[in-house]
């Protein structure tokens, strides 16, 4: 792995030095050698959130699915494929994180099997079975043993604050980033974001922004969760 302590030139010194851990993009299921389910995360939320921690001189590891963005300057970066090579990755790679900010857009489903040959059309329907991907912000307390700020996001079409509080309790978070997918023009594939950071006592709603702007605001405050 390539070394990502850069000089702490950013900062000046100031607050950086943290290690932060950032899963973003979407993931991608094979069906068969040219076939996969996936969504539409761009990954630009998360690879804004690693590019804010690394301006502030923090060591960053960005772990991310398929993407066409460029990797921040000073940022370790790792690509994978499937949710089960992300939770792996993380797993592998937890070892003295500061603040993990899961933002990766992972599929909650994948083909029980994949066809080693590509699947032939026939007349009549086609039934997919499907199996449940691991939760990876799931398992970050209870598998993994992770002490850490965590940070996970939500996206949600009703009851936000109450949904994104009962997943921060479920999952052990420390905080949710939770956005209202049901309002157009934010989120998936948008230049801009509007979203609620959620801790277990507070709702703090922020401005419509860039995600640029906002990752700043994340990094902010998942900082400031630190013991
Ligand atoms: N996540 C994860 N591993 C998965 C699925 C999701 O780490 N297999 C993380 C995402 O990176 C995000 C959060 O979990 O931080 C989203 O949680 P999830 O429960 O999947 O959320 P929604 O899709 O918002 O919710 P729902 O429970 O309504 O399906």
């Amino acid at each position: 792995m390539e070394n990502y302590a850069l000089p702490n030139e950013v900062s000046g010194g100031r607050m950086g030095g943290m290690k932060f851990l950032i899963t973003a993009g979407p993931t991608r299921e094979a069906l068969d050698p040219v076939r996969y389910l996936t969504n539409r995360s761009t990954g630009r939320m998360g690879y804004a959130l690693a590019g804010a921690a690394r301006h502030e001189g923090h060591d960053v590891v960005l772990i991310s699915g398929p993407t066409t963005l460029d990797v921040p300057e000073g940022v370790d970066f790792i690509q994978v494929e499937t949710a089960q090579q992300m939770y792996d990755t993380v797993r592998d790679l937890l070892r003295g994180v500061d603040v993990a900010i899961l933002c990766a857009a992972v599929a909650d489903y994948r083909p029980v099997s994949v066809a080693e040959h590509k699947i032939k059309k026939s007349e009549g329907r086609l039934v997919l079975e499907l199996e449940r991907t691991p939760d990876i912000l799931g398992s970050m307390r209870s598998e993994f043993g992770y002490k850490g700020v965590l940070v996970g996001f939500a996206a949600e079409t009703q009851d936000l604050v109450a949904h994104a509080r009962e997943k921060l309790l479920r999952k052990g978070c420390d905080m949710i980033v939770a956005n209202d997918v049901s309002r157009p023009g934010i989120g998936f594939g948008s230049r801009e974001n509007e979203v609620t950071l959620i801790t277990a006592d507070r709702a703090e709603s922020l401005p419509r922004e860039t995600k640029e702007w906002l990752a700043m605001r994340i990094v902010e405050h998942a900082l400031s969760l630190l013991p």
